[in-house]
């Protein structure tokens, strides 16, 4: 089975990919590559970053790699926090994070929002982008405690719960990087990787 390193840190996202792989392809952790070191992450987009860190993984350690980047892009804020969602209010805090936002968007009647994730897969012979959205509205206040990041304030179109307040289990199966995972795996199954 081909190995591919899943370019991460993050254990949950691990589970993930895996769960939805379902043992096709034997995925690995920056760890189990010897890789300690802190990711590049200087792009001025969610794409430019995924690249980034998959090409880093690729150059330096030599084996097929993906890796992803995630954000909110908020309508009415030309797309803000965008690829600055982690540390939006200037530290990774989600609930100062979580405040600006709100902050921000209060003039604006438009509340549309998504989330994108973009997977990059790295490899000596391919290097391919597979993106996922979810559409949906940001509300005046925080509801929900299940989740990370923006989940709490972040209605998914054709729902009235807030991704804070789904079960992981739910949110896993709609999510941006649910649809970006997929079509990484349709990807990797076509071509026999
Ligand atoms: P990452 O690239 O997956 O680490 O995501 C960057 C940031 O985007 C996170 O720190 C969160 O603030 C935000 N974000 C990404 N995905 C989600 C999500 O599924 N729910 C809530 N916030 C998210």
């Amino acid at each position: 089975m081909n190995k591919i390193c899943f370019a991460t840190n993050n254990k949950g996202k691990i589970a993930e990919v895996k769960s939805l792989l379902q043992n096709k392809f034997e995925i690995v952790s920056l760890q189990d590559i010897g890789c300690v070191d802190e990711l590049p992450e200087t792009g001025s987009t969610i794409e430019e970053n995924s690249l980034q860190k998959a090409k880093y993984v690729f150059d330096n350690y030599k084996v097929a790699c993906f890796a992803d980047d995630s954000g909110l892009e908020i309508d009415a804020l030309l797309g803000l926090p965008g690829v600055d969602s982690a540390h939006y209010a200037g530290s990774r805090d989600n609930d100062k994070n979580i405040a600006l936002v709100l902050e921000n968007l209060k003039p604006f009647s438009n509340k549309s929002a998504n989330f994108k994730t973009v997977i990059t897969y790295y490899s000596s012979n391919c290097v391919c982008a597979f993106e996922g959205l979810v559409y949906g509205k940001i509300i005046d206040k925080p509801i929900g405690n299940q989740g990370f990041g923006y989940d709490p304030i972040f209605v998914p179109n054709g729902y009235n719960v807030t991704f804070g307040e789904m079960m992981q289990t739910e949110k896993n199966i709609i999510s941006h990087r649910a649809i970006a995972t997929k079509k990484l795996i349709a990807f990797l199954e076509k071509n026999n990787f």
